[in-house]
């Protein structure tokens, strides 16, 4: 753990460490509320992940507290309903034949975008189409948080992301998990065929590794998940005050053995819905790209 702490000014805790991070996702005390507006930093901070974060005066559900009876109940339906249709996924998909496309092939990282966003928005809407200016977005959607300079503070920034959040909620008829998944998820996903497709021009690792050896290459963590410190309180050798913010640096924590948990925070209060579908995806996507290329 990193603590970044000036009384009254900052008080920020970085955490890359796997069982670290396990504790602190179970402690009651850390939420997700975002309501404890101090020290000063920490407020701006706050602020500008909330706006991005946030649309029609409602957070994306990743910012939703864990008491939030509506989140969880939307987190249980998506997380069920994905699993269907993970259960339904195979190489007679339209969506799994043009990704398996794109990993033997040589299109463009823009393509790649566009049929993700597509395969992941028709999990909300069955007739999504996606094209450039919906994966533009995304794309400026997932930077939002991340700003730098004076940029983040410039009104023409500000209503270019409102206008990217119009856009691609439009697309799903205002569903913000649909938002969170084709604007901000989607980048992981996209990350992961990367990574196939490198894989996949392996011939020795093409012939060699199995599916699901495939797939554990090809997840991977978002760079970090946050929270707040509700109470004053105490983690192993790190007491805390409240409001405190805690960075969840999940990448790197997923860098080290055992460690797989950290994609999807599956054994949380906070897990993904969509942690059975992504590797579904990416394991029909793999066998497609196989099929007729052994
Ligand atoms: C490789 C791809 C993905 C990864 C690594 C990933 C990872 C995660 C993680 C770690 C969380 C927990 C956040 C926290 O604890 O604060 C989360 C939450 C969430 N994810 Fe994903 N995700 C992925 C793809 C998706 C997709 C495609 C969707 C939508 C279809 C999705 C929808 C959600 C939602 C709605 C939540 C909030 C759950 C809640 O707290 O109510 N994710 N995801």
């Amino acid at each position: 753990m990193k603590r970044s702490f000036v009384p009254g000014i900052i008080d920020v805790t970085r955490v890359s460490d796997a069982d670290e991070i396990r504790k602190l996702v179970e402690d009651q005390r850390l939420d997700r509320k975002f309501d404890s507006r101090w020290p000063l930093l920490n407020a701006v901070f706050l602020r500008r992940v909330l706006q991005a974060l946030s649309f029609g005066g409602h957070r994306f559900p990743t910012l939703r507290a864990r008491e939030d009876d509506e989140r969880a109940g939307n987190q249980s339906a998506l997380w069920n309903q994905l699993n269907r249709r993970a259960a339904a996924l195979n190489a007679a998909n339209p969506d799994v034949g043009s990704l398996a496309q794109w990993v033997v092939g040589s299109g463009s990282d823009e393509e790649l975008g566009i049929l993700t966003q597509q395969a992941i928005g028709r999990l909300f809407v069955e007739t999504y189409t996606s094209d450039s200016e919906s994966w533009k977005a995304a794309r400026l959607l997932a930077s939002a948080p991340q700003a730098k300079g004076l940029s983040k503070f410039s009104p023409r920034f500000r209503r270019k992301v409102v206008r990217a959040k119009e856009l691609l909620a439009a697309k799903v008829n205002g569903d913000l998990a649909g938002v969170h998944g084709t604007g901000v998820a989607i980048h992981n996903v996209v990350k992961g065929f990367h990574r196939m497709r490198q894989l996949y021009r392996d011939i020795t690792v093409r012939k060699q590794a199995s599916a699901d050896a495939i797939v554990a290459e090809c997840l991977s963590a978002p760079a970090m998940v946050l929270r707040q410190a509700t109470e004053n309180g105490s983690a192993p050798g790190c007491p805390y005050r409240k409001g405190a913010i805690f960075l969840l640096e999940l990448a790197a924590a997923q860098t080290k053995a055992n460690a797989m948990d950290m994609v999807f925070l599956e054994r949380a209060w906070s897990r993904c819905p969509a942690d059975r579908w992504v590797p579904a995806l990416f394991q029909s996507v793999w066998k497609s790209a196989n099929i007729g290329n052994p």
